[in-house]
């Protein structure tokens, strides 16, 4: 049997090929097609509200504007100040007296206008914040809930004490949960073109001075954008 019966025969065999021929129709359909607009939503999991990780979130959140400023709006949601207990997903209970404020946050994504999301996160040992994890275990709801994320664009962005303090790495965890979901993960797009946009804090919460990273963050921005766009919303 060669190469191209095998491919026929397992389309046939698993009906790949029809949900593949819908797919891509879907997608032929969203592309150029004048729409209500769409959502770009980054999520900072930094526990300090307003200072590095929102700060280069908020310069992604520009740069995916200007993509299509009639189509695209944007919104940087802090969990600072929030209480996502991660616990919950064990089945354990609020402990006497503590909040929970994840189903605001959940709320807001799952606006069907909401294309892509970027989760954002302080490098802590190289890797990502509590808060971050407690966020991504939380959102196992969606997952639950019938893949509600799949087809949205997913992106990280890490900022990181020093230059090379983990923030690949970081990146590399954060993704691994959005694929969980079926979210379509993509990195910083060209020039940069490689995991996500990497941040470096030069000291007194500074990323101004940060020229490579900023422009990562604007390409990542750039490019969450652009597929998000192209994919449309509703897709899946
Ligand atoms: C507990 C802790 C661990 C950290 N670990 C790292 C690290 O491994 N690598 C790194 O580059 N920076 C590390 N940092 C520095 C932070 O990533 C950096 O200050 C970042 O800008 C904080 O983000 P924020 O300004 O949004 O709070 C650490 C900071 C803290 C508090």
């Amino acid at each position: 049997m060669n190469a191209d019966q095998t491919r026929r025969s397992f389309l046939r065999t698993t009906g790949a090929g029809a949900a593949a021929a819908v797919a891509v129709s879907a997608l032929n359909a969203k592309a150029g097609e004048p729409s209500g607009g769409i959502k770009i939503v980054a999520v900072s999991c930094s526990p300090r509200k307003g200072k590095t990780t929102a700060q280069a979130l908020s310069t992604c959140l520009e740069a995916a504007e200007a993509v299509a400023p009639d189509r695209i709006e944007t919104e940087l949601i802090e969990l600072a100040g929030l209480s996502i207990p991660g616990h919950l997903v064990a089945g354990l209970p609020l402990a006497p007296g503590e909040k929970d404020d994840f189903p605001t946050v959940a709320e807001k994504l799952s606006d069907p206008k909401v294309a892509g999301i970027i989760v954002g996160t302080p490098v802590y040992f190289a890797n990502m914040s509590s808060l971050c994890k407690a966020f991504l275990d939380r959102c196992g709801v969606f997952r639950m809930r019938k893949f509600a994320l799949a087809n949205r664009v997913g992106a990280a962005l890490a900022v990181g004490g020093v230059r090379n303090g983990g923030q690949e790495l970081t990146i590399q965890s954060v993704q691994a949960a959005l694929m969980c979901h079926e979210m379509v993960v993509v990195g910083d797009g060209r020039p940069t073109g490689h995991f996500g946009a990497t941040l470096w804090n030069m000291g007194n919460d500074d990323i101004s001075q940060d020229e490579f990273g900023l422009t990562t963050a604007m390409n990542l921005g750039r490019r969450v954008a652009e597929v998000a766009v192209l994919l449309g919303t509703g897709v899946s």
